[in-house]
């Protein structure tokens, strides 16, 4: 057992302190949120995330996991300390790493004994570096640390899963010491050899990855690792534009494509483009990075163009078959910026409906858990409490978010409800020639 803090308790500070206080550690989750970290002591969770709030319960109830606001405390107390605070971008779409400067000062002057620090929040390569001169210029107690990177790869909406039975664990180290420490604490999770809290049935055999590097390497293989993923989704969306201008079918083009190991399946669901305050973030970042570094990444840029060009590629389909949108009636199913999670931050659908409302439409909404954080910045629309009240008198309706509750609905129903049947399916997730057997005007994405 290692006593660990977490510094910042959002998306990833709150699931990697539940997590490894669920494989045995003893952690303080730290946040200057006083009211995050009230909503967290009282038992609540300020996201959704699956799993997380049984762990969070069960883990506090064991006494391994607290929390707090009080980040001296959090500093004292424990041996490994993680930066999980936000590094959200500035105008210019570079990194703020205002609050990882902070925190590094603030342990440099408040530790009496060694750390291990280890930055988690995704940060410019280089960023390592700077803390360490940070925390050597405030080195009050001349304490020995360590710095290492810790890169994470929590997916919104399966974070818990991917933390606990991860493809790899990523480290970047100076010393033999941090390798060590990481290695003993991640011990559980390489050789899988907890007790499963979820999926309790099937058996992880194999052993996760851990790989080994430098610092500059471990911070570069989570913007490159993001990078790529997102450059997937811009080229199967690309792919999808030149499918609609041949009669092809970019769904039967990404199951061919995918099935060359060498390219894999996943991430070739084309679609409205990807959100989420990873994507867009990372990848204005790393442009941004690369340019102080002498490199123009006009692939990456390209990328972010196609992303961005996706929303006009909808209303422009919108209009094709609407002609006037103004005074139309249009449904959305899902704001989320995908499913399973609350989170909205850079969702397609936030573009969407304040496009449609400058075009003059009336809009009524649905999401399963994200109405509550839209309504805070979008209060003029119509929200509902499921996807039948939204088709109820709508011109048209949009797939934005492709929620699993929508792929089972009653599409007979549905039709009945609509004032015309007009279908466009931002997510490719119905079957098209069901729709188009059952009467609807079936508008996909690159199909
Ligand atoms: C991502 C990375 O996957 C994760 O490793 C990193 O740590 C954080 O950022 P996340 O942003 O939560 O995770 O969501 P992800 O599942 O990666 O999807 C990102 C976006 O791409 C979503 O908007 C999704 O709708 C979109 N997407 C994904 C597609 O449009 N098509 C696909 O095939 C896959």
């Amino acid at each position: 057992m290692i006593k660990i803090s977490i510094i910042g308790t959002g998306y990833v500070g709150l699931v990697t302190g539940t997590c490894l206080a669920e494989i045995g550690h003893k952690v303080i989750c730290q946040d200057n949120d006083k009211k995050k970290i009230n909503i967290l002591k009282n038992h609540e969770i300020p996201i959704f995330e699956p799993h997380l709030k049984k762990l969070v319960i069960n883990n506090v109830k064991k006494g391994r996991l607290v929390f707090t606001d009080d980040p001296i405390f959090a500093t004292r107390q424990s041996e490994i300390i993680f930066i999980c605070v936000g590094t959200p971008p500035l105008k210019d779409g570079e990194a703020d790493l205002s609050a990882v400067e902070k925190v590094s000062h603030l342990i440099a002057e408040n530790s009496s004994s060694y750390k291990l620090i280890v930055e988690k929040s995704t940060v410019p390569v280089q960023t390592g570096m700077w803390i360490d001169k940070t925390i050597n210029l405030y080195n009050k107690n001349n304490i020995e640390f360590d710095i290492a990177s810790n890169p994470e790869f929590l997916r919104e909406g399966s974070a818990v899963e991917d933390f606990l039975h991860p493809d790899r664990i990523v480290i970047g180290v100076q010393k033999k010491r941090a390798e060590k420490f990481l290695k003993k604490l991640y011990h559980p999770i390489i050789e899988q050899s907890f007790s499963y809290p979820i999926h309790k049935n099937c058996k992880y055999s194999e052993k996760i990855p851990f790989v080994v590097t430098d610092i500059n390497s471990a911070e570069l293989i989570k913007h490159a690792s993001n990078s790529f993923l997102a450059t997937k989704v811009s080229f199967i969306n690309a792919i999808s534009d030149i499918c609609e201008k041949t009669g092809a079918d970019v769904t039967k083009v990404a199951y061919g494509i995918g099935l060359d190991s060498r390219i894999g399946k996943k991430f070739l669901n084309a679609g409205i483009g990807f959100g989420g305050f990873c994507f867009p973030k990372d990848l204005q970042a790393f442009i941004r990075i690369s340019e102080k570094l002498g490199y123009e990444f006009s692939l990456l840029k390209e990328v972010e163009k196609i992303n961005e060009n996706r929303i006009k590629v909808l209303i422009n389909k919108i209009k094709d078959h609407l002609w006037i949108i103004k005074d139309k009636t249009i449904g959305i199913l899902g704001l989320s910026f995908k499913p399973n999670t609350d989170d909205i931050r850079y969702a397609p659908s936030i573009k969407i409906i304040n496009e449609l409302k400058r075009e003059g439409a009336l809009i009524r909404a649905y999401d399963p858990k994200a109405i509550n954080k839209v309504k805070e910045i979008i209060p003029d629309i119509i929200y509902c409490n499921n996807s039948y009240d939204v088709a109820k008198n709508s011109d048209a309706l949009i797939v934005v978010t492709e929620w699993n509750e929508f792929k089972n609905l009653d599409i007979l129903k549905i039709k009945s409800l609509m004032k015309r049947p007009l279908i466009f399916d931002g997510r490719n997730m119905w079957d098209k020639e069901k729709m188009i057997n059952e009467g609807f005007e079936y508008i996909g994405i690159g199909r």
